[in-house]
């Protein structure tokens, strides 16, 4: 199982590329810039990274964020990240970023962007991976801070395919953005949020109701309400589930107590993910390792995340088509 969970083909469509830094990249490029760090070692860094909730990992997320300087930190960044997908066979990614992580300490949207927009286009031409470009929001800060980065945004609407909503969930509703995600679909952004991760299934409910998503992030607390599994179910609305993540941040206890898999054989559209690879220890590939480790699956229901990331992507119909062909022959060979 672990050759072919290995070479199956995969769809990542929750990565948040601050989180693909990996330690030896973030001493590489404190050095580089000249910025301080307050670790001195690999070790030191690897030893941060015991989260007890959210809140505990996105401080240390943010604080890993500063040593990004330069258009060319944040193309190495992404490339890293990409070739590291080639590595699980990631066909295909939606990228998230943290636009005003970087604006508030004084970097350019524009640096930022090209940055990562860069490496994209190189994984296409030379990986062959392709991908799409997601800018969240971070629900800590103001709706003014939201409506200026939207404003920012206008000049990449040709690199931009969505608008996203992420960081700390509790006390910060969607409601707060209401107003910002109708002018970004007036704009012709689809949208995402960050839902019922920490939060509960109540913030699901809501941020369907308000901000006419096309899937939500997360959104594993769904199980507290049995009317919400059945509407996510009958109106396929995808959920981009993080399993590695949810265990490192105590969303759930141990991977056994994961509703991952009892979600997929009800029925609901689950995708597998890796929100922040470099922090929670592990990639695509680990994601689906460790899920079948705690659940024993056979090769058709791995393959379903698969499908089911296909549907729940923003490529065209085509391209649609193309992966599911690709995967089922492999599935079918497989057998
Ligand atoms: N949740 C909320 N905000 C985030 C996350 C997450 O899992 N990762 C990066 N920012
Ligand atoms: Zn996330």
């Amino acid at each position: 199982m672990k050759e072919f969970i290995q070479s199956l083909p995969k769809i990542e469509l929750h990565l948040h590329i601050e989180g693909t830094l990996e330690p030896e990249l973030m001493l590489e490029l404190s050095k580089r810039n000249n910025v301080q760090t307050p670790f001195n070692s690999i070790a030191e860094i690897r030893d941060a990274y015991n989260f007890h909730n959210l809140q505990s990992f996105l401080d240390i997320y943010f604080q890993g964020t500063d040593v990004l300087i330069n258009e060319q930190d944040f193309f190495d960044l992404t490339w890293a990240y990409l070739l590291r997908c080639k590595e699980d066979n990631v066909v295909h990614t939606e990228v998230f970023f943290d636009p005003q992580a970087h604006t508030e300490r004084g970097i350019s949207f524009d640096t930022v962007v090209n940055g990562i927009h860069q490496a994209l286009v190189k994984g296409r031409t030379e990986l062959g991976i392709s991908s799409k470009l997601i800018m969240c929001f971070l629900r800590h800060l103001d709706e003014q801070s939201a409506f200026i980065t939207l404003a920012q945004a206008q000049a990449h609407k040709d690199k931009i395919i969505a608008v996203g909503l992420d960081s700390t969930e509790i006390g910060h509703p969607a409601s707060k953005f209401e107003r910002v995600f109708k002018q970004a679909l007036e704009q012709g952004f689809l949208t995402v949020a960050h839902a019922g991760e920490e939060g509960s299934a109540d913030n699901i409910h809501q941020a369907l109701a308000l901000l006419k998503l096309s899937r939500v992030d997360h959104g594993v607390r769904c199980s507290e309400d049995a009317g919400l599994i059945e509407q996510l179910i009958t109106e396929r609305i995808p959920l981009t589930v993080c399993p590695l993540s949810n265990i490192k941040l105590k969303i759930f206890a141990c991977m056994a107590q994961h509703n991952i898999v009892a979600l997929l054989r009800q029925g609901v559209c689950v995708t597998i993910n890796s929100d922040d690879p470099a922090y929670f220890g592990g990639y695509m590939t680990d994601n689906f390792l460790a899920v079948n480790q705690a659940h024993p699956m056979n090769k058709t229901e791995i393959a379903q995340f698969t499908f089911n990331a296909i549907e729940a992507s923003f490529i065209s119909q085509n391209e649609k088509n193309r992966l599911t062909t690709v995967l089922q022959s492999y599935l079918d060979f497989n057998q």
